[in-house]
């Protein structure tokens, strides 16, 4: 199963998210073989969500959220508005989160747990800056984050995470990591979900970072990569469609 998700950030508002799914669904046929992932600002996530309604391979999911069940955190939404909202998905832990909104690696173990904990289901965001990569730290800080967003869970739990290895310097820069290049941190990364999980798991890794129609081909050639988690290119429908129809080698 290859998931193709589309995190839009902060663009499109209740209107334009529902025309983009509409448009994007109408082209893509469902396929046994492959998931489609939307996640799109909060407020947009009814109007999408009521859109990926109607198709098993579609579903909706919000880009951030706090653990707290309820009460006095201004901003912040919980996992369980975010569900009667529509969302059966959670980003969690993505670059710009920790980046610009200095978010810890502490808060997105409590924020996976608490997604679990209402029964959906977190993609959790990892991956290194350019510093950390020129300096070879990228298997330690991945590593590092991977321990820190799945702390305190089963290996059952562990299992129903999905990692997402986004590169900060891969990010809306139009520099992808090459596939190989990714292939290599997917395998450390499923190493060591494979010791901590249980036997016969196949962990899935989806690899996010300046892909495009005209790169994801040769990134979803790789077999270490389970999908794709897309910014730039899933605002439009053409690139975005495009991406969702890559073909896959047959394995
Ligand atoms: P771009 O595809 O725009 O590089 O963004 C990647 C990303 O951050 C997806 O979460």
């Amino acid at each position: 199963m290859t998931i193709f998700a589309a995190n839009w950030k902060m663009h499109h508002g209740p209107a334009t998210g529902r025309d983009l799914v509409r448009a994007v669904l109408a082209r893509v046929r469902p396929r046994e073989d492959r998931t489609l992932l939307f996640f799109p600002p909060a407020p947009t996530l009814p109007a999408v969500a009521a859109e990926v309604a109607g198709r098993r391979d579609a579903a909706a999911g919000t880009q951030n959220v706090y653990w707290e069940a309820k009460g006095a955190f201004t901003g912040e939404v919980s996992v369980g508005i975010a569900a009667e909202a529509g969302a059966t998905w959670v980003l969690i832990g993505h670059s710009e989160r920790r980046h610009k909104f200095g978010e810890a690696d502490e808060e997105t173990g409590k924020k996976v747990r608490a997604v679990l904990g209402a029964g959906l289901s977190p993609m959790l965001c990892v991956g290194e800056k350019l510093e950390e990569r020129k300096a070879g730290e990228t298997e330690a800080v991945v590593l590092r984050q991977l321990a820190a967003g799945l702390q305190g869970l089963d290996a059952a739990a562990i299992a129903r995470v999905v990692i997402a290895y986004e590169p900060v310097w891969a990010i809306g820069t139009g520099v992808n990591a090459t596939p190989q290049d990714a292939a290599a941190v997917h395998r450390c990364i499923r190493e060591w979900l494979r010791a901590r999980t249980p036997a016969g798991t196949r962990s899935r890794i989806l690899y996010g970072g300046s892909v495009s129609p005209s790169n994801a081909a040769a990134l979803l050639a790789e077999e270490e990569l389970d999908g794709v988690l897309v910014g730039g290119a899933s605002l439009e429908v053409e690139s975005w469609a495009a991406i969702c129809e890559t073909p896959r080698p047959a394995r």
